[in-house]
C-alpha cells in the first residue's frame, strides 16, 4: 500500500474514501489523524469505548489521575477553533488536561495572523512547529483533511483531530454518541437491532452524517431520518448506508416514528448556513419538536439524545425525564475524547495495564 507521504494532493484526494481512511490511520487500524467517521471499524470503536470506560474508572482516584496525567505530560496540543463552540472546546481541553497535555488555543481568527492575510494552511503549519497535536474546528469542508495530508509531507507530521468540519463531518461527536448508545443499551441486549430516529436539520447538520456511518458497524440498526422536506438528509448519506447494507427510512412524520424508536436523536436548525436572510425561519418545524406529549409517545425504555446546543426542539420540562441522555452525552464526550487522544499517542495498552493491575 502506498503511504500518504508518497502521494500528491491530487493523487490522494482522488482516492475513494476507504483508501483515504487507510492513509490516515495506523497499521493497527486506529486513526493517526481523525478526520472522518469512515476511518472507524467495529474493532476500533470497541477499543475506544472500552478505553473510555477504563479511563473514567481510573480517574476516580488520586493515584489514577496521577497516572493519567503522566501519560502525555511531555506533549502539547493546539486547540484551533475558528467556528463557535463551547462544549466541544471544553471537552477537548478537559481531555487534554486529564492526560497531562499542555494546551494552546486560538478561537478567533481575528486575533491571529489570519487577520493579516495569512492562510489557514500557513497558520496550521506554524502550529505544527510548536505543538504535537492539532484539534481543529472549521467552517471549511475538507480543510482538516487537507491539513492532515500537508502535515504528513512535512518534517513534523503532527496528528490532526477534526472537531467539526463545515456541514460535513463531526467524527468525535459521533464517537461520543455511539459510546452513549452503547452504554445505554449494554444491560439490555446491547447496541444491536435498534431503531434510531434522527430528527431536525438533516440537510446541514454534520453530527448525523458521521453518526449514521458509525452505526453501520452495529448489527440490525434501522436508521430513520425525519425532517421537513426542505431539510431532508443528503442522498450521499443514504447511498453510504445502502452500500453498507443498512436498513433506512426517510419520513416527515415524527409522531408516526416515536413509538418505534429505541433512540431519538434531535438536532437544531443550522440557520448559520442560510443562503438568504430568514430562509430557515420560513420552514415549518413545529412538528419536529419534543415536549412532554411526545415523550408519552416514546417507549419507556427508549432514549432521547441531542448533540447540543439546543434551541426549542426539546422542551426543558423533558430534562428531568430519565430517558433524556443529552447531559450524559456531554460527560461521555470528555471520556471518549480522552481515549481518542490517548490512542493517537499509542497509550491505550498502558491504560489497560494500569487498569488490570490497580482496579
Ligand atoms: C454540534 C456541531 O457543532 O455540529 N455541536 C456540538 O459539537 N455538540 C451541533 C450543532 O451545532 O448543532
Amino acid at each position: 500500500m502506498q503511504s500518504i507521504q508518497d502521494l500528491s494532493w491530487e493523487e490522494y484526494s482522488a482516492l475513494p474514501i476507504s483508501r483515504r481512511a487507510e492513509c490516515l490511520s495506523r497499521t493497527d487500524g486506529m486513526p493517526l489523524h481523525t478526520i472522518f467517521a469512515q476511518q472507524f471499524d467495529r474493532a476500533s470503536l470497541d477499543r475506544l469505548c472500552d478505553s473510555a470506560t477504563k479511563i473514567r474508572a481510573i480517574a476516580k482516584s488520586r493515584a489514577g489521575m496521577q497516572f493519567l496525567q503522566g501519560l502525555l505530560f511531555h506533549k502539547r496540543a493546539m486547540i484551533y477553533f475558528t467556528q463557535p463552540s463551547s462544549r466541544t472546546f471544553l471537552s477537548f481541553l478537559s481531555a487534554c488536561q486529564i492526560l497531562g497535555l499542555r494546551t494552546g488555543e486560538v478561537r478567533d481568527a481575528s486575533v491571529s495572523s489570519e487577520f493579516k492575510g495569512e492562510s489557514r494552511e500557513d497558520s496550521i503549519r506554524t502550529f505544527s512547529s510548536y505543538f504535537d497535536l492539532i484539534v481543529m474546528r472549521t467552517r471549511e469542508k475538507g480543510l482538516a483533511e487537507r491539513m492532515a495530508w500537508a502535515l504528513s509531507q512535512s518534517k513534523r507530521p503532527v496528528p490532526i483531530i477534526n472537531a467539526g468540519s463545515g456541514k460535513d463531518q463531526h467524527p468525535t461527536q459521533a464517537l461520543l454518541d455511539v459510546y452513549t448508545l452503547q452504554r445505554s443499551f449494554e444491560r439490555r441486549g446491547g447496541l444491536r437491532n435498534r431503531t434510531v430516529v434522527y430528527v431536525g436539520d438533516l440537510a446541514r447538520g454534520r453530527t448525523v452524517r458521521s453518526l449514521s456511518h458509525l452505526l453501520t458497524h452495529y448489527e440490525g440498526i434501522r436508521h430513520v431520518f425525519v425532517s421537513p422536506s426542505a431539510l431532508r438528509i443528503g442522498d450521499d448519506v443514504l447511498a453510504d448506508l445502502k452500500d453498507a447494507g443498512a436498513q433506512f427510512e426517510v419520513s416527515d412524520d415524527l409522531a408516526a416514528w416515536l413509538p418505534e424508536a429505541d433512540a431519538v436523536y434531535m438536532t437544531r436548525i443550522q440557520d448559520e448556513w442560510d443562503e438568504s436572510a430568514g430562509e430557515s425561519a420560513k420552514i415549518d418545524t413545529s412538528r419536529f419538536k419534543i415536549g412532554p406529549e411526545q415523550m408519552r409517545m416514546m417507549r419507556p425504555d427508549a432514549i432521547l439524545m441531542h448533540p447540543l446546543p439546543r434551541r426549542d426542539e426539546i422542551a426543558t420540562e423533558v430534562d428531568s425525564d430519565p430517558r433524556a441522555m443529552y447531559w450524559r452525552q456531554v460527560r461521555n464526550g470528555m471520556w471518549i475524547r480522552t481515549a481518542l487522544i490517548a490512542s493517537t499517542f499509542d497509550c491505550l495498552s498502558r491504560i489497560d495495564h494500569w487498569f488490570r493491575d490497580n482496579l
